[in-house]
């Protein structure tokens, strides 16, 4: 039987009311065929959140549906419905994510192991992209902290870099050059280790599926979506800050830390609002998107451009 309680959350972690974070731990030491069979299912999506935690207040989840239907997900295409339209090109088993650079112990680490090896949680979390919409997901994952620390970085290692599989043929909007593929994405070491940073491997109670990054992908609430990359295959220690796929491509569009602020303006996208696509409405975004108080410690001192 799947280990399944609500722990006591750390102080940390809590999210003041209506952030849209709840925590769960869900399961250890099961493989992928069992991880679909073994998530809870009540009381999720299409439905209020349920709320484990006294004090945090429940949000809205985006339904399955739209969450899977409506995807960023540039490697097969480039229309919000694309991904789920091309994405069963991509096989993600088996799979497995190369660690590299700065560390002691640096390795391979295969999916079946992934799965085995650290304690499953279920995260509801906003992922607020850069174009002004917003999704509340129930996430299955796992912190990126505990997966760094298998491979032991060493003190050179300040960033962390990402990068998604690349092969055109699983992934076939790789042929066309809107990116210098493949997609790559970059953290700073303490925004990697934070544990609001999730490596996450299902969603809705079930595997990954493919058009949201699987097998398994990133998930950093309190940054525009597009730093939370899929698909996942190599990650490297670096000591230098590396460069993202669209930083690269537009880099007065999107920067380095790319957090989220209502008062830093992208040059085609106002970011006072975001529209929640789970009934359409409007609401004010929230700096660092409703998770300010876990992490703007981290940016004391930075200014606001630089912040972006
Ligand atoms: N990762 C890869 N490899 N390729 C992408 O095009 N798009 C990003 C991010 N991760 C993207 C990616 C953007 S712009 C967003 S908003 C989110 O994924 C969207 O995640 P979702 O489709 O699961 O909502």
């Amino acid at each position: 039987m799947p280990r399944y309680h609500v722990p006591e959350p750390p102080a940390r972690l809590i999210t003041p009311p209506a952030r849209g974070i709840t925590r769960r731990t869900v399961m250890t030491g099961l493989g992928a065929a069992t991880l679909a069979a073994a998530m809870p299912r009540s009381g999720r999506a299409d439905t209020l959140a349920a709320d484990p935690w006294p004090g945090s207040a429940p949000d809205t989840l985006t339904s399955r549906e739209v969450a899977t239907g409506y995807n960023n997900f540039f490697e097969f295409g480039t229309s919000k419905s694309d991904p789920a339209e091309h994405a069963h090109h991509l096989n993600p088993t088996p799979w497995q994510i190369e660690v590299s650079g700065h560390a002691h112990a640096p390795g391979v680490i295969h999916m079946e192991d992934i799965l085995s090896g650290f304690d499953l949680e279920e995260r509801i979390y906003r992922l607020r992209c850069v174009e002004g919409w917003s999704k509340v997901i129930p996430w299955i994952g796992f912190p990126l902290q505990h997966l760094l620390a298998r491979f032991d970085p060493t003190s050179d290692a300040r960033y962390v870099e990402f990068e998604t599989l690349h092969d055109p043929v699983q992934m076939p909007n790789q042929t066309g050059d809107d990116i210098d593929w493949p997609y790559r994405e970059g953290l700073r070491m303490d925004e990697a280790m934070h544990p609001l940073t999730l490596l996450a491997v299902g969603m809705y109670g079930e595997m990954m599926p493919n058009q949201n990054g699987a097998p398994i992908r990133l998930v950093v609430p309190w940054k525009y979506g597009f730093k939370s990359i899929k698909s996942i295959v190599r990650i490297r220690l670096v000591s230098e800050r590396p460069v993202s796929s669209w930083e690269a491509l537009a880099p007065r569009e999107y920067g380095f830390y790319a957090n989220v602020n209502p008062e830093v303006r992208h040059p085609r996208w106002h970011q006072a609002t975001e529209r929640r696509l789970h009934d359409g409405g409007r609401i004010a975004t929230e700096k660092f998107n409703g998770y300010g108080e876990q992490v703007a410690h981290l940016y004391a001192g930075m200014d606001l451009f630089e912040n972006f």
